[in-house]
């Protein structure tokens, strides 16, 4: 998701993405980075002895269904996007089964309470609202605020992100002004491992080979408090390799 593309950011462009039927413009049936059964040896021990989860900007390929399937969540499932027609579309999808709950919402401004989920996971959405015009940085900031917001003390965050701290000065920048950033603006103690790849990720295009995308594990802590005062203090990172 690094071509520049300035739509990826506006809702009405992922609207008319997944009502569209034909050709390589639709937007339909497209996992972005990594599959559920890729990412489930990570995710698997975040959910383990916890509650609610909670997976934002969902689109069409949800990683809900997997999470839920793994029978180990004790709590809802719940997947979010801001495009209706690819929620209404995921609901006819999944329907009697009923192990997943779509929701329309906007992850700049989120409709639960704080505090309601144990692990909040996102694969490509703010790497889409990163390429707003202007105010793609407030734009990711305030999504993971919101994230912080609804994230209980002891669960995690987790972000699948283009953006690779280890394969240069971008992905590193982003995770200080974006990442690091909202999550000092919130408060309380994190602790971010951004586990890697040590092989090359083949992007499926023509001589790309890259380090591929990051997924970020943003665990809380501890909540607001005393502790906030302290202005030394850094949010400790490290790298996992795979
Ligand atoms: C790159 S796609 C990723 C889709 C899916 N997570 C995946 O990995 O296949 C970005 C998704 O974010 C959604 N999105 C964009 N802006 C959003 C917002 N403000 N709130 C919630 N979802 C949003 C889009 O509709 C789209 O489904």
């Amino acid at each position: 998701m690094d071509d520049g593309c300035e739509d990826y950011g506006s809702a009405s462009y992922w609207e008319s993405r997944y009502t569209s039927n034909s050709g390589s413009d639709s937007g339909r049936g497209h996992s972005w980075y990594f599959t559920y059964p890729e990412l489930s040896p990570l995710l698997v021990p975040l959910m383990e002895g916890g509650g609610d989860v909670l997976e934002i900007g969902c689109g069409d390929m949800p990683l809900g269904p997997g999470i839920a399937g793994e029978g180990i969540v004790r709590g809802k499932v719940i997947c979010t996007d801001i495009s209706k027609s690819v929620i209404e579309e995921m609901k006819k999808e999944s329907g009697t089964i009923g192990e997943v709950e779509y929701v329309v919402d906007d992850a700049t401004s989120m409709i639960f309470e704080d505090g309601s989920f144990h692990l909040i996971v996102d694969k490509g959405t703010l790497d889409a609202l990163l390429s707003t015009p202007k105010s793609g940085i407030t734009i990711s900031r305030k999504v993971i605020g919101e994230m912080s917001r609804c994230l209980k003390v002891g669960g995690s965050i987790v972000i699948v992100s283009h953006l690779n701290a280890a394969a240069g000065d971008e992905g590193m920048e982003w995770v200080q002004d974006v990442v690091v950033e909202a999550l000092m603006e919130f408060g309380g103690r994190w602790r971010i491992k951004c586990h890697i790849s040590e092989n090359d990720f083949d992007c499926g295009e023509e001589s790309e080979i890259s380090p591929g995308p990051a997924v970020y594990v943003i665990t809380r802590l501890r909540g607001s408090g005393r502790f906030e005062q302290a202005s030394e203090y850094k949010i400790p990172f490290d790298f996992v390799e795979h």
